[in-house]
């Protein structure tokens, strides 16, 4: 075994106190990581104890905001941009020195009636599209630090799922929508985005798919986005989601968890609470060992204001926070993976 030298010793002691009382985005930090963030709503920001937890830096390094930024917002009407909603989020972002994801610019849901009413033609969608990418990119390029170009293309199998943009457009959609946001913002990180990529299968090699696809044909694309909605005690182990990032990081393109949340059936108790802080230190411990994953994103991080229990009948708790602001045992199990990493840094 070898000594260190006394300035190790002291780095290293001085480091060691540092993560003792250290944050999520400290420890991801350490562990190499750009960031530990959050989504975050509108809705919720009017609970104080909410947002200082939210605008805590050492906490959280990135947000990304849930809803706000998505086209029925932002183009309810053809032609009619808004940017009120997206932008408290992209703001309180700014203001906090927090990274932003912005998400995102195309998805077949919560798109206003008028994109799959109208009765398009490959001519007039395709200028739609870069028309709705173009001026959306644009306005926050200098705020987003990754854009979620295309959200959920794929259906289970691999198939492409089929919404207005690839029945009227097939796969050229999708190179249209990344061609318009590398013009409209040359400094976002450009993803995709989806679930059920999380671990080796069909629809994670269609992905791969879809990165080639754009490498092929000389487009930009920077990531892929695996959102991670996990339900507890059946998440794929670390090493599937070791495996399956370098799948793609072999690509020569990032990785990031960005929509991490693991639910439980109801009610909680301390088993259930106990595998879920597990399942919570596989997920992030793989992205920790996988240096092409940049950071881990939480689907907000406070229980009451989780998207499951209205999606998932029965289940909840998937969060890291419960609703009177105590932490979850998965608080202390990420906290754990990400130590992993820091301690990691020092076997040299
Ligand atoms: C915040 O607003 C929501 C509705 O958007 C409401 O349900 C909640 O009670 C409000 N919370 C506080 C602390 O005012
Ligand atoms: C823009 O969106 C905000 C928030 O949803 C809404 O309050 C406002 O009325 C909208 N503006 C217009 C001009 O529709
Ligand atoms: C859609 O457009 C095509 C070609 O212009 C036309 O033949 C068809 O009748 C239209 N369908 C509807 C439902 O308007
Ligand atoms: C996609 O949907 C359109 C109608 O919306 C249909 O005409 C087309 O055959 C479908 N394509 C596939 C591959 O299912
Ligand atoms: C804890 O909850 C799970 C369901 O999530 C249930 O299957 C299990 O029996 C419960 N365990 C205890 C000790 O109550
Ligand atoms: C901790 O790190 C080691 C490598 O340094 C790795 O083999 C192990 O899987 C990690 N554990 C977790 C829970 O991340
Ligand atoms: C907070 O809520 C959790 C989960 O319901 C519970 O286990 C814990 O005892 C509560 N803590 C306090 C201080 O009320």
């Amino acid at each position: 075994m070898h000594l260190p030298t006394k300035i190790n010793i002291l780095s290293l002691s001085l480091l060691l106190a540092s993560t003792a009382n250290a944050k999520l985005n400290q420890l991801a930090k350490n562990a190499g990581k750009l960031y530990f963030g959050t989504a975050t709503d509108n809705g919720e920001l009017n609970n104080t104890q909410y947002v200082s937890i939210l605008s805590d830096r050492r906490e959280f390094g990135q947000l990304t905001p849930a809803n706000g930024m998505k086209w029925e917002y932002v183009e309810p009407e053809p032609g009619v941009f808004n940017y009120t909603d997206g932008s408290v989020v992209a703001n309180l972002a700014t203001k906090n020195h927090q990274l932003l994801r912005c998400h995102n610019l195309v998805w077949h849901s919560q798109l206003p009636d008028w994109v799959p009413n109208t009765n398009w033609t490959k001519e007039t969608l395709k200028a739609a599209l870069i028309d709705h990418v173009t001026h959306e990119a644009r306005h926050w390029a200098s705020q987003c630090y990754a854009w979620d170009v295309l959200n959920e293309a794929l259906n289970e199998d691999g198939t492409y799922r089929n919404d207005t943009f690839y029945a009227v457009l097939g796969e050229e959609y999708i190179k249209i929508a990344f061609k318009a946001a590398a013009e409209a913002d040359p400094t976002a990180k450009l993803y995709y985005n989806d679930y059920n990529i999380e671990s080796p299968g069909p629809k994670s090699t269609a992905a791969l798919g879809i990165v080639t696809m754009l490498q092929e044909a000389g487009l930009r694309i920077d990531g892929v986005g695996l959102q991670s909605h996990f339900i507890v005690g059946s998440t794929p182990t670390i090493d599937q989601q070791i495996s399956n990032m370098k799948s793609f990081t072999d690509l020569g393109v990032d990785v990031a968890i960005t929509e991490l949340d693991i639910r439980l059936l109801l009610p909680s108790n301390a088993t259930n609470l106990q595998q879920q802080s597990k399942d919570y230190e596989a997920s992030v411990g793989a992205c920790v060992q996988v240096e092409g994953c940049v950071g881990i994103t939480v689907w907000d991080f406070w229980d009451p204001v989780s998207w499951v229990p209205g999606v998932f009948a029965g289940y909840g708790d998937a969060d890291l926070w419960f609703a009177n602001f105590t932490k979850h045992p998965a608080y202390y199990g990420v906290e754990a993976a990400l130590k992993n990493g820091t301690h990691k840094g020092f076997k040299g």
